[in-house]
């Protein structure tokens, strides 16, 4: 049985079979709409999320399945005092398959080490985000056709982001990839990230400001400063409006540039760039329901 706690859990063979498969359901979602038929997905989402919980949902629904779950820890046994170890094995005499958002960093790989069914890392702390990841490289395929030799600039809160983890670690199995880091001082890529490259002799560079880097990137990551990570408010004041993505500093891009957002957007890219044919953050959201279809059917081998 497998699990899914770090896109790295899949090697770039497995996942170029998950993207294909992906792409063959954006085609032929027919094909698929009984796959799933008599299977249950279980949400247990102990951390606030539209997107990710909606779109497992989506894809379980998709596939012919049905979904049980709750989307509150306080809702949940969790509020009695349960323990994440028990809540899984109870979970896995209800359900085929389980994607757990938790507020802990490496709380799904405790519920995996019980589970008897397989678990989706929906999101640890500010450690990783698979699935998202897997959104953001299925996006960049796609549109792309490739996955290797870019230039992508990471802008916005690279410390606490869970979802620039992921795609770095996912990334640096490419050939030819360089990364640009865009954060405030304070929010710099943690040092275990900036170690990993430096060991695998990929190149990257950290700066402040957007608009100096901008004309050289092949790839945009924006992210939102994530304040439920901060320890006080005033800080989070201070660097919350830091970076926002508007149409001047948009006019110094490639005209080939793609602009992803995992979501939800605060103020970090003007709304004014949502018309501009390189913001893709809205196709993101689709390819993340055919991926999370995908990734279904290959953990719980119906492929
Ligand atoms: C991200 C997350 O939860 O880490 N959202 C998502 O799943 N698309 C990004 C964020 O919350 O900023």
């Amino acid at each position: 049985m497998r699990h899914l706690m770090n896109p790295l859990d899949f090697s770039v063979e497995e996942l170029d079979k998950l993207f294909d498969l992906a792409n063959d359901i954006e085609k032929n979602p027919e094909k698929y709409a009984k796959k799933c038929a008599g299977k249950k997905l279980a949400t247990c989402f102990y951390e606030p999320s539209t997107r990710t919980r909606l779109s497992f949902e989506a894809a379980m629904i998709n596939l012919g399945g049905s979904v049980i779950g709750f989307s509150d820890a306080n809702s949940s046994s969790a509020a009695k005092g349960e323990s994440v170890s028990d809540t899984i094995r109870v979970i896995s005499c209800f359900a085929d398959i389980c994607a757990m958002r938790h507020p802990k960093e490496g709380a799904a790989m405790v519920a995996a080490g019980k589970s008897k069914i397989p678990v989706i890392n929906a999101g640890d702390g500010g450690h990783q985000h698979p699935t998202q990841t897997l959104t953001d490289l299925l996006t960049i395929r796609s549109l792309k056709g490739k996955l290797d030799h870019f230039t992508i600039g990471l802008c916005g809160d690279l410390k606490f982001g869970r979802t620039v983890h992921s795609l770095i670690n996912a990334l640096s199995r490419y050939e030819g990839i360089r990364f640009v880091f865009i954060s405030p001082e304070e929010l710099r890529v943690p040092d275990y990230i900036t170690e990993m490259l430096r060991e695998k002799d990929i190149p990257y560079a950290e700066v402040i400001k957007l608009e100096e880097v901008i004309g050289a990137l092949d790839l945009l990551y924006m992210t939102r400063v994530q304040r439920e990570r901060f320890f006080n408010e005033e800080d989070y004041v201070r660097l919350k409006d830091f970076y926002i993505l508007d149409k001047k500093k948009l006019a110094k891009a490639n005209q080939n540039m793609l602009i992803l957002h995992p979501l939800p957007r605060v103020n970090e890219i003007s709304v004014e760039v949502d018309d501009d044919p390189r913001a893709v953050y809205f196709e993101q959201v689709q390819y993340g329901v055919y991926v999370r279809m995908a990734l279904i059917l290959t953990l719980l081998e119906l492929v």
